[in-house]
Formats: structure tokens, C-alpha cells, sequence
């Protein structure tokens, strides 16, 4: 197969490095990709959202499978785009149709969803800018800390939790006139879960679905989760507190119903289901769905998926992935990323990056990065994450801090306490 993947981070370089492996797969291209990416495929110079220049892309190279890995196009309907025009509607789309995507796009849309499906979650209502009254009256009802988040896509910073009332109010006011644009012009307020997190990501055809390894981030930039919300610094698969037995709840409770509420809606969703969970308690809650594989935990994640993923991908396509096997390295696998100094607020760009051909015992998935007349160069926030197998998470652990020491570029920062707070 001729295969497209859609992105340009550690994600779709992790993705890029699962599919490059397949049997089944001859060609595959990335789009806009980066400096890692190139060297499982061929990157595209296209933009993930440029929807005539990836149709005419799939027809010009004959393209076999897109498979998409951020969630900005799915939510802007790359899949419905691609279904709507004659030269690309039997391509298969590795990701939900619009109004799928609307599981991540629209947090009121979720919530409702999830309460129409007797999914467990959060209290929450949801106010515009017309009931900002009711909005205030409605924080006085609920304790400290408040959970406000603003109901469309804003890159993961729409979510505000707040230790006062009147912070809560203040910040409500300001989002609902247009804090973060019109993704603002709705809030949802919910009640406050205290727990701990947990990625859960499902494969779903629409009717089937198979539960791929769980796995947590890392979200805060300091260690002991201290400072600012990143994109994420790290990632540990499998999570201790993720046994057999939360997991049936999880899958009980939350992820036969979500795919069979799909179907009952008549969504049409054949891609992944990145659940946000948080135990609370011992019970598994829902906090967000994302419609897309989460980054960073792709980065370990994809370590331990042991099937073919591009046969995975076909039974998506063609609604039949319950014939389809899969399979998981029992071994942990955990992620450390490497940021350029100062992020998540302003950063530097264009540091050479050396020593990633020094790194032996780790995979090393290239988050931003690029190339510069041959050399590589920094390019993001988030550069590369360092992902290693291990018997233990420990063991695993000390093998990405190892190794992320040969990779050298100006202002590097890692987090050295990723894993260290589970048991
Ligand atoms: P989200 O963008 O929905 O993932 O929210 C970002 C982060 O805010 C989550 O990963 C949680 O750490 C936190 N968060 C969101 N909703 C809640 C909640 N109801 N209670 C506690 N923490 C929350
Ligand atoms: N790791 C969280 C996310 O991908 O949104």
C-alpha cells in the first residue's frame, strides 16, 4: 500500500516508525513530517489542513490510506472532504468523519454525550455568553477549585482550574467575552475530580473496537508537576494502578458505551479514541476524548503494539477489525522528551542537534526538529522524544535518561522524575 500520514510531530514520527514496518506497507509519505520522519518515508511539503493539495496529492501519487494524526483536520472534516470528492471517496481515512471529531472539538458536545450515554464524568453545564449570570450562579454551587474550559479547540489551553471563586468568576467572565476567541464563546464548568490520570487509547471500526496499551503523561514542565501545562514531557506504559480489573471497568463502563453511542447517533468513526480517564477512587472517570492518538504517549505506546499496524488499519476500513489480531509487547516502554530551554514559553529555534546517531539502546522519535543545509536543527517546543523498552518501567526509565544525555543541543531540558510517582 501507498500510505499518507497527516502531521509533523514526535506522534506521526512514532506512527510514521509503526507503519514503516509493515509488510504491507510500500510507500509511505509524511505530511508536512519532520526530520525524523524522513528517514522512514518521504516528507511532503503540505500542510496537515491544506485539504485540495492533500486530494490532489492522494491522486497524483495513488495513495492507498490516509491516515490522519492531529486532531485540526479531522475537526475541520478532512475525512467528510476527502468521502465528498469522486477522485478520493474510496480512500480509506484512518480517523473520524466531522462529526466525530466533535468529540474533541466541542467539550459541551462531549459532555452531553457523555450524559446521554450514562458515561461516568464530571458535573458540569455548559454557559454562553447570553447566561453569564446563571454561569456565576452556578460556580457558587460547586467547591473549590473550579474547572473551567473553554468549549472549542485551543492547542490544550482552554482548561482553567482555579483555587478561588473569585478567580473562577473573574476568568469566566473573561472567557465568555472572548478570552480565547470564539472557542470561548461557550464554557463549560464542571465539578473538580481528584485522581490520578490515565491515557486509554481504542481502535475502532465503527462497530468493533481493540483496547491498545494504557499509558500516562507528563504534563507540567517541572518535576514533582510543578510549573506551567506542556504538551507533555514524558510517557510510561503499562500504569500500575491500570489492572485487569480497572480496565474492565473502563471498558464496561466507558468504551462499549462510546462506541456504541456513536453507532446509536449515527457518527460514522473509523480511526482512534484517545480517552482521558482519571481514577477516582479506584473508579475510572471520563475528564476528555481526544479523536487522534495523544503525544506523548504514542512515543511508548507504538513500542508496545507488537501487530501490524497497517493490518489494523485495513480492518478499519473495511468495518471487519474484530478479525483482526493484536498483540502487545509485554515489556514497559516510556518516553522522555528533550524541550529547547524556556518552553512552553518563549524559546529559541535553529540549535544544532548532535549526538542522536550516539543513542544505541533507545528509539529516538524527532518531535521538532528540521533540517538545515543537512543538519538538524531545532524547530519546536518539544524536539525528541527519547522512548526505550525496559523489563520494568524503571528499567526502561534509566535506559531513556542514558541516552538522552548523548543528544546534545543548546538550552536542552528534560524532566529527570518521569515514572518516578507511580508505584
Ligand atoms: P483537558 O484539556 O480536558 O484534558 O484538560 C486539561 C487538564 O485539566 C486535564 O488533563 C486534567 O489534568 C485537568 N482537568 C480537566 N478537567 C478536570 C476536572 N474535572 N477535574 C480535575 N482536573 C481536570
Ligand atoms: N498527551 C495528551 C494529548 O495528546 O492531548
Amino acid at each position: 500500500m501507498r500510505i499518507l500520514l497527516l502531521g509533523s510531530g514526535g506522534r506521526e514520527h512514532a506512527l510514521a516508525w509503526k507503519i514503516a514496518q509493515s509488510e504491507k506497507c510500500e510507500k509511505l509519505f509524511i505530511a508536512p513530517g519532520n526530520a525524523g520522519t524522513c528517514t522512514v518515508g518521504t516528507n511532503v511539503s503540505m500542510k496537515a489542513d491544506d485539504f485540495e493539495a492533500i486530494k490532489q496529492f492522494v491522486v497524483s501519487e495513488a495513495i492507498d490510506m490516509v491516515v490522519v494524526g492531529p486532531e485540526d483536520p479531522l475537526v475541520k472534516g478532512i475525512y467528510d472532504d476527502l468521502k465528498a470528492d469522486d477522485r478520493t471517496k474510496n480512500v480509506p481515512v484512518i480517523g473520524p468523519s466531522k462529526a466525530g471529531a466533535v468529540l474533541e472539538g466541542s467539550k459541551d458536545f462531549a459532555k452531553g454525550f457523555m450524559q446521554r450515554h450514562h458515561i461516568p464524568t464530571a458535573r458540569y453545564e455548559t454557559f454562553d455568553g447570553e447566561h453569564l449570570q446563571e454561569g456565576l450562579a452556578f460556580l457558587e454551587t460547586l467547591e473549590a477549585p473550579y474547572v473551567l474550559k473553554a468549549d472549542g479547540l485551543c492547542a490544550g489551553k482552554g482548561v482553567l482550574i482555579l483555587p478561588t471563586l473569585d478567580e473562577a468568576k473573574k476568568e469566566l467572565k473573561e472567557m465568555l467575552g472572548g478570552m480565547f476567541g470564539n472557542a470561548s464563546s461557550r464554557v463549560v464548568i464542571e465539578e473538580f475530580l481528584s485522581g490520578i490520570e490515565c491515557s486509554v487509547f481504542v481502535l475502532t471500526d465503527g462497530k468493533h473496537y481493540k483496547i491498545l496499551p494504557e499509558a500516562k503523561d507528563y504534563k507540567r514542565i517541572g518535576e514533582g508537576d510543578t510549573g506551567l501545562n506542556t504538551g507533555g514531557m514524558g510517557s510510561v506504559s503499562p500504569v500500575p494502578f491500570a489492572t485487569e480489573e480497572w480496565m474492565q471497568k473502563v471498558d464496561d463502563r466507558i468504551i462499549r458505551p462510546t462506541v456504541e453511542g456513536l453507532k446509536a447517533e449515527g457518527i460514522d468513526y473509523k480511526g482512534f479514541i484517545f480517552f482521558g480517564l482519571i481514577n477516582v477512587k479506584g473508579e475510572p472517570m471520563v475528564i476528555e476524548y481526544n479523536c487522534r492518538m495523544g503525544d506523548p504517549e504514542t512515543e511508548s505506546v507504538m513500542l508496545r503494539l507488537k501487530s501490524d499496524i497497517v493490518d489494523l488499519f485495513e480492518g478499519v476500513a473495511s468495518g471487519n477489525l474484530d478479525q483482526h489480531a493484536i498483540e502487545f509487547d509485554e515489556r514497559a516502554a516510556v518516553c522522555v522528551m528533550l524541550v529547547s530551554g524556556g518552553y512552553p514559553e518563549a524559546y529559541k529555534k535553529g540549535y544544532p542537534i548532535t549526538g542522536i546517531d550516539q543513542v544505541k539502546g533507545s528509539v529516538v522519535f524527532h518531535a521538532g526538529t528540521a533540517l538545515n543545509d543537512g543538519q538538524i536543527v531545532t524547530a519546536g517546543g518539544r524536539v525528541i522524544a527519547v522512548s526505550s523498552y525496559g523489563a520494568n518501567k524503571e528499567e526502561a526509565l534509566q535506559k531513556s535518561f542514558e541516552e538522552a544525555k548523548k543528544i546534545q543541543f543548546t538550552d536542552r531540558y528534560f524532566r529527570r522524575d518521569i515514572g518516578k510517582d507511580l508505584a
